[in-house]
């Protein structure tokens, strides 16, 4: 199957604009389904289950005799292993499947896979796949509850969320904060969640990096687009992005090389401001994007960032088997703490 072109799995791409709260089961598809109420309620069970995390005995029963399936057709060590993690701790049984190694190496579809998997009864799939659409795609064809853990260039929900969460931690308050994301913008899901979040929570956002690399017309989201490397200096924190050479189509010239786009663009201690934060999703090219003293100093949030990563997983899963408003969900968690 091809990224665009698939006519099966683009139509169910209507099903990320359903509320996030609305009648039948509820998924985290995209960013933009979500209102800043639901993602202060993440970030403040996110908050309830770090503390239950300082303990010697880390486990929780909440989701015991639920079953969450993870499902990644597309490589990934932080989002693959911080949800599987985030499942056993809260006592779930965990199915994780690789495309690799699956019926998928067979010539399956993605269709069949989803039948499959779904014929287990799962209370929750986690799906990452090249492809656009694919979550919503599963989501029409199980009875499960289903999370993007990021599709093709399209979205990566709990990315953004766990990010927010960060910035809460490190920072404060989100809403009035100036974040720079710089790179590669347009092939990256998490620019487009991390937008789309950081706006709905307040922040001011702009876009930095090589005219091939910004979408036009992406301003309309309500960011600033800069092509100046420059402008990194005024924001509170420089968020860099991977240069995703995979999702670079062959022939397609985004930046002369990469020795160029780092000479150009990438971020290094000379182009920061004394006390700006740094992020970046990961896995990073040290060297290329991101200069290795700058992802290894203090004021790095790389590490902080994965940490985070387990907290917001646990209570995305928490959050869609559950219900009520968030107050009762805390204190049904503190019950069981
Ligand atoms: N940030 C992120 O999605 O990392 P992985 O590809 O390792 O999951």
């Amino acid at each position: 199957m091809t990224e665009d072109k698939d006519t099966r799995v683009r139509p169910v791409l209507r099903q990320e604009l359903l509320p996030p709260h609305g009648a039948g089961r509820r998924h985290l598809i995209s960013i933009a389904a979500l209102e800043r109420e639901d993602v202060v309620r993440l970030l403040g069970l996110a908050r309830t289950f770090a503390g239950t995390l300082e303990r010697d005995v880390k486990k929780l029963p909440t989701l015991r005799g639920r079953t969450v399936v993870n499902a990644f057709f597309e490589s990934s060590t932080r989002t693959s292993s911080s949800f599987e993690l985030a499942a056993k701790r809260l006592s779930a049984d965990v199915m994780s499947i690789k495309a690799s190694g699956s019926a998928v190496d067979k010539g399956e579809s993605l269709k069949d896979t989803a039948l499959t998997l779904g014929a287990y009864d799962p209370d929750v799939i986690v799906v990452r796949h090249p492809q656009i659409g694919a979550p919503a795609f599963v989501a029409a064809h199980t009875g499960a509850h289903v999370v993007n853990a990021g599709d093709g260039k399209h979205q990566h929900p709990t990315q953004a969320l766990l990010d927010l969460y960060t910035l809460e931690e490190e920072l404060g308050e989100i809403e009035g904060l100036h974040v720079a994301i710089v790179g590669d913008v347009l092939h990256s899901r998490v620019a487009r969640s991390n937008i789309q979040a950081l706006l709905l929570m307040g922040a001011r956002v702009t876009l930095v990096g090589p005219p091939a690399l910004i979408p036009r017309g992406i301003e309309a989201l309500g960011c600033d687009i800069s092509y100046d490397i420059g402008s990194i200096q005024p924001a509170d924190v420089v968020y860099v992005l991977r240069m995703q050479r995979e999702r670079m189509l062959e022939g397609a010239n985004f930046v002369p090389s990469l020795r160029e786009y780092t000479a150009r663009w990438g971020v290094t201690h000379a182009r920061l401001r004394a006390g700006q934060k740094v992020m970046h999703p990961g896995p990073i090219n040290r060297g290329v994007e991101i200069d290795a003293a700058v992802a290894d100093a203090a004021e790095s949030l790389i590490e902080q960032q994965v940490r985070s990563g387990l907290v917001v997983r646990m209570a995305v899963l928490y959050d869609l088997l559950t219900r009520g408003p968030a107050t009762a969900d805390i204190a049904m968690l503190k019950e069981v703490a």
